[in-house]
């Protein structure tokens, strides 16, 4: 029977006005538990009249902040480990498989194609390394036709697109093919870790808990091949002061990589990293 919304009924009159004949089962799933969990964490917390006026207000601000170069709903679900959380629900691999992690804001589509071993680095700044490694598929058969698509920031910690007067346009970007035995190699630098933007209403929240934001240093990696799942990840360095600590907790034990010193070559540093590619 209907009633009117009291306190204690206050999620479950709301859910009743849900008209299955006009709604889909999946959304109704998706509403229903959303308006439960939010009442919930009202009650839990009780809420007050004034920190409801300040949840007004930040969200409108959230919005606000979004422009086609910035994202500040994606940003607040990074930062609050949602983003991650999604990733995992979604990219459940065997152990042995190169795990996922978030895509980021900084990727951008149409990266030049290289040859293997050119230098994506076209500022000349940072200190230089050189990748190598192997795309696997789970049964350890090099994959061939394998496309790796590599960003990463400069040494001052800015991706290209976030400094486009300063970076040259595809710095530190590229997209490398594998021949029949898999290998890829490639130079560009060893990246550096760099803080989120917090200009925002992100960065007030952070602050406000007392949370850094920075992110350990990482080069980001898409790589497909036809015949297997899309991988989404960052090579990260092992050694980073950030890598307990990433502001929007995408690390992993098996994504953290050797970047060892190089002696025998024209690079300051070495990285090796096989991608492991589970089939569709
Ligand atoms: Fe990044």
């Amino acid at each position: 029977m209907a009633h009117f919304l009291d306190e204690k009924n206050s999620a479950e009159t709301v859910i009743g006005r849900i008209n299955d004949d006009e709604c889909t089962p999946r959304f109704r799933q998706i509403m229903a538990g959303l308006i439960n969990h939010l009442h919930d964490f009202i009650k839990e917390v009780e809420l007050t009249q004034e920190e409801w006026e300040i949840a007004i207000d930040f969200l409108t601000r959230t919005g606000q902040k979004c422009t086609n170069e910035r994202q500040e709903w994606i940003l607040m679900s990074d930062t609050l480990g949602v983003s991650m959380l999604v990733d995992a629900i979604n990219n459940r691999r065997p152990e042995h498989a190169t795990q996922t992690t978030v895509l980021g804001p900084f990727h951008v589509v149409g990266a030049p194609e290289l040859d293997m071993g050119t230098n994506i680095s076209l500022d000349g700044k940072g200190e230089s390394c050189h990748f190598t490694g192997r795309v696997l598929s789970t049964d350890g058969t090099p994959i061939a036709n394998a496309r790796i698509d590599v960003w990463s920031d400069n040494s001052d910690g800015y991706y290209d697109v976030q400094q486009p007067d300063i970076q040259p346009k595809w710095n530190n970007r590229g997209i490398f093919t594998t021949g029949a035995d898999g290998a890829y190699n490639f130079r560009g630098i060893k990246p550096v870790s760099y803080p989120v933007p917090t200009d925002g209403p992100a960065g007030e929240m952070l602050n406000g808990m007392g949370r850094h934001p920075y992110r350990p240093a990482h080069t980001h990696v898409i790589v497909t091949a036809p015949g297997f799942q899309k991988l989404v990840t960052h090579i990260f360095d092992g050694e980073d002061p950030y890598i307990l600590s990433d502001a929007v907790f995408g690390v992993k034990e098996s994504l953290k990589a050797p970047f060892t010193k190089n002696d025998n070559n024209d690079c300051e540093w070495h990285c090796a990293f096989d991608f492991v590619l589970c089939p569709d």
